[in-house]
This record gives structure tokens, C-alpha cells and sequence, in this order.
């Protein structure tokens, strides 16, 4: 073909009549932004400027929110005032949880949580072109109704009627509540409240990319989130902690954790929850969320924690044997499955909770995006046929078979 002749591909990148094509974006600079920056080389992450092992010891998820939304970190008058905003705006419309209550009980929890954040569209007023005002207003009822969908769904599946929010606790602790009825002790709070902390936004990775591309078109926030929360879910970006957490249940014990590392990568598998397309050393998130892990043995099973660290040893030992100079370290979710593990969240839920967190940084992207706006529209080197005469249909041969 004269035009796939031209293009000439390597391993991640192709080179089309002398356009170099990144497949990954890998280091290709596509925007800008004020809300979060990750030095890879160093392993350092700030959200405004504020440096994530400062926000992990001493900022709450509420005070992160407030930072990403509105540029600076709230004073008491202004924290108080954001918490009621978003306490107020935690309860779900009774349409959409009968909509949760008419889905089956087998429905995978992202399935639910995207559905239902696309679904909060439809109970907010619309402008007359069919959009919904995107203002930090709106980012607020997502970031509010995000957990309580969560939490309402995990109900529901149980065969458990929802529990109504308790305006007086933190995102967090509220979380919990609505899970279980109980409000948590203060180390399961301060754990849940760190690890949203954590996540809470992350430069350009591909659900904030996602966002951004479907801001750019006009389209408003609950359309550009719902494409977040769509992108979040595969395993190369939020949906790894969940199987992080299947490769601890079946390592079992410390001492297999080498046999399960050898054995996933003899069948050609990933290690879930290390390496990482920015960071070459260790996620400087990994630390916090490593002593969370650890101290939340305390409250639960401590076993978790230590087959996760044998595991996070083995992989580290072998990829080095296996794939020398490749940099392939723990990332945020390897510490974050024995983490919401310990505190009673079910594997199939932890990409929510990942949403959970991310909704503050999703919605502050979106609004940045909104604020000075250009459509989005990258080209593509084509690889496909050259003009081709057109076939009648009497006139084509069988070609390859529709399987589909
Ligand atoms: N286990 C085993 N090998 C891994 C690996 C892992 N977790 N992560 C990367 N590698 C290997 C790849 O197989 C590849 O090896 P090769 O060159 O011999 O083919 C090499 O490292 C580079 O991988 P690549 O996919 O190009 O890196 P990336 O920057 O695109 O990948 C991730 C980043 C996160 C997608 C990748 O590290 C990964 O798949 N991790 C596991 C899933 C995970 O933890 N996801 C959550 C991310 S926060």
C-alpha cells in the first residue's frame, strides 16, 4: 500500500514520512496546568505547589478539594463553609437510587458508579442547549454524591437499603458510615481521609486526559466526568488495585511471594501495582499509603500487610534479574489494596473509591479546561489502505469472513 509503506513502526512509537508518531504520548506535552505537577526523576507530586507528603501529614481531603477548585488552601471560616456545602449535597435523588435498586445485584461497581455519575445529569437542571452549568458548584455535587453512590451501591448489592448521610462527619468518615451504619474509629477515618488525600488529583494521567478532551468540545462536566470515570477503569491505570489484592490472597503467605512473582511473569503477566509511565523510582505515595497498610493491621488482619511487602521484595528482586535497567517500582495502588482491604472495602470496589478521590481533581481539571478553552483534536498517521476504486457489490469476493 503506497500510504502504510510510508510508515514505519517501532517498538511504542512510529515514524510516518519522517513524522514521529508517540502511540503512549509518552513525554509529549499536550497542556498545561496550574493544579498538579509530577517530577517522575525525583518522585515528587504537588497539588498547587504544596508538596504531597505535606498534604498527606497535615491537609484533610476537604482542604485538598478546596485547594484544587479554588487555588489556595481554605481558612477556617472557608473550610467550615465548604464542609457544609458538600455534606448538603452527599444525598442521592430517590430516582437514582431506584435505578441502583433496579440493577442486578451482579453488576460490576464501576459499571454502577459511571452509569450513576452520568445519571446525576439527568437530575440537574439543563440550559436550553442541553448542558449543565459547569461551575465549582456542580464539581462540588459530584464530589459529594461520587462516595454516597459508592457507598449506596454497596448496600444495594448486599440487599441492604441505603443509609442516609450524616452531615457532621468528613468525607471519609461519612463513606464508612454509609457502608456500614457505624462511624469509624479515628485510625480507620484518618487512613480513608490520607488515601483520598493521596489520589485526589495527578497531572495529566489518562482519566484527567479524558476529562480534559471532553471538556474541550464543549461538552460540561457530568459528560467529561463520566468519560473519567469510563477511562479510570482498566487495569494500566485505576482498576490495578483490585488484582494487587488478588496476587495477595493467592501468594497466601510471605514465602510464596516469590513463586507468585516468577509465575506471573513465566505466563507473560504484569505484576499489578508496579512500575509507572512518570515515576522511575518508587511513587512517592507508596510510603504513606505502606504505613497505613501497616498500622491498620492493628485493626484488622495484619497478615495482608506483610505478604504485600514479600510481594513488593520478589517483584522488585526479579524484574530487576528479568528486565535489567527497566525501573519497574511500586506504584499507589500496590499499598493501597492491603489499605481499603483492612478497612472492610471489598476488592471490586477499591477503582470506585480511586473515583471517589479523583473526582476532585477531574472536576478542577474540567473547569481549568472550560476557563481557557481550545477543542482538543490531535491527527493520526494513517495506516490503512490507498485510494481504492469502488467494488460493486456483485462483484466482491469473500475477503475475510465476519466473525464478529
Ligand atoms: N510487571 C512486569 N513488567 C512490567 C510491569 C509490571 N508491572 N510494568 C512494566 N513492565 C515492563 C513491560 O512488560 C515492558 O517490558 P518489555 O520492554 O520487555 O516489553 C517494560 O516494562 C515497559 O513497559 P511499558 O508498558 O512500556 O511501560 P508503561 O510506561 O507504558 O507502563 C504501566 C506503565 C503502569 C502501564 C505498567 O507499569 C503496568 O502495566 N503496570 C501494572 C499495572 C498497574 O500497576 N497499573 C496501575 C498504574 S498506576
Amino acid at each position: 500500500m503506497e500510504i502504510a509503506s510510508k510508515v514505519r513502526i517501532v517498538p511504542g512509537r512510529m515514524i510516518s514520512s519522517g513524522t514521529i508518531v508517540d502511540r503512549g504520548l509518552e513525554g509529549v506535552v499536550v497542556g498545561s496546568t496550574d493544579l498538579s505537577s509530577v517530577d517522575g526523576a525525583v518522585g515528587r507530586l504537588t497539588y498547587r505547589g504544596y508538596d504531597i507528603h505535606d498534604l498527606a501529614a497535615y491537609a484533610g481531603f476537604e482542604e485538598v478539594c478546596y485547594l484544587l477548585l479554588f487555588g489556595q488552601l481554605p481558612n477556617s471560616f472557608q473550610l467550615a463553609d465548604f464542609n457544609v456545602r458538600l455534606a448538603a449535597n452527599r444525598a442521592l435523588p430517590p430516582q437514582l437510587t431506584d435505578l441502583m435498586k433496579a440493577t442486578p445485584a451482579g453488576a460490576w461497581p464501576m459499571d454502577v458508579l459511571r452509569t450513576a455519575v452520568s445519571a446525576l445529569a439527568l437530575f440537574t437542571p439543563h440550559l436550553e442547549d442541553g448542558t449543565h452549568l459547569s461551575n465549582p458548584r456542580a464539581a462540588i455535587h459530584l464530589i459529594a454524591k461520587t462516595p454516597a453512590i459508592v457507598a449506596a451501591w454497596d448496600r444495594i448489592r448486599r440487599g441492604l437499603e441505603p443509609i442516609a448521610p450524616e452531615p457532621h462527619l468528613s468525607t471519609a468518615a461519612n463513606f464508612l458510615y454509609m457502608r456500614t451504619g457505624r462511624a469509624p474509629g479515628p485510625e480507620a477515618e484518618r487512613a480513608l481521609d490520607t488515601y483520598l488525600v493521596l489520589l485526589a488529583d495527578h497531572s495529566y494521567n489518562a482519566s484527567t486526559f479524558a476529562a480534559r478532551v471532553t471538556a474541550s468540545t464543549r461538552a460540561d462536566i457530568y459528560a467529561a466526568a463520566t468519560s473519567a470515570v469510563a477511562t479510570l477503569e482498566g487495569d494500566l491505570h485505576g482498576g490495578a488495585p483490585g488484582k494487587v489484592m488478588a496476587a495477595i490472597l493467592e501468594a497466601g503467605t510471605p514465602d510464596r511471594a516469590e513463586e507468585y512473582v516468577r509465575a506471573t511473569l513465566a505466563r507473560g503477566e504484569r505484576i499489578m501495582g508496579m512500575g509507572h509511565r512518570e515515576y522511575k523510582i518508587r511513587d512517592p505515595r507508596a510510603q504513606h499509603l505502606e504505613a497505613m497498610a501497616k498500622a491498620l493491621g492493628g485493626v484488622s488482619d495484619g497478615t495482608w500487610y506483610d505478604v504485600a511487602r514479600a510481594l513488593e521484595d520478589a517483584a522488585d528482586r526479579v524484574l530487576r534479574e528479568e528486565k535489567p535497567g527497566s525501573a519497574i517500582f511500586a506504584n499507589v495502588e500496590f499499598y493501597t489494596a492491603p489499605t481499603l482491604y483492612a478497612l472492610g472495602i471489598p476488592p471490586d470496589e477499591f477503582t470506585c473509591l480511586f473515583a471517589c478521590a479523583r473526582m476532585a481533581g477531574w472536576t478542577a481539571h474540567i473547569l481549568e479546561q472550560l476557563a481557557n478553552n481550545r477543542l482538543i483534536r490531535p491527527q493520526a498517521a494513517y495506516t490503512g489502505a490507498g485510494v481504492t476504486p469502488w467494488v460493486p457489490l456483485e462483484r466482491r469476493g469473500a475477503g475475510k469472513a465476519d466473525r464478529g
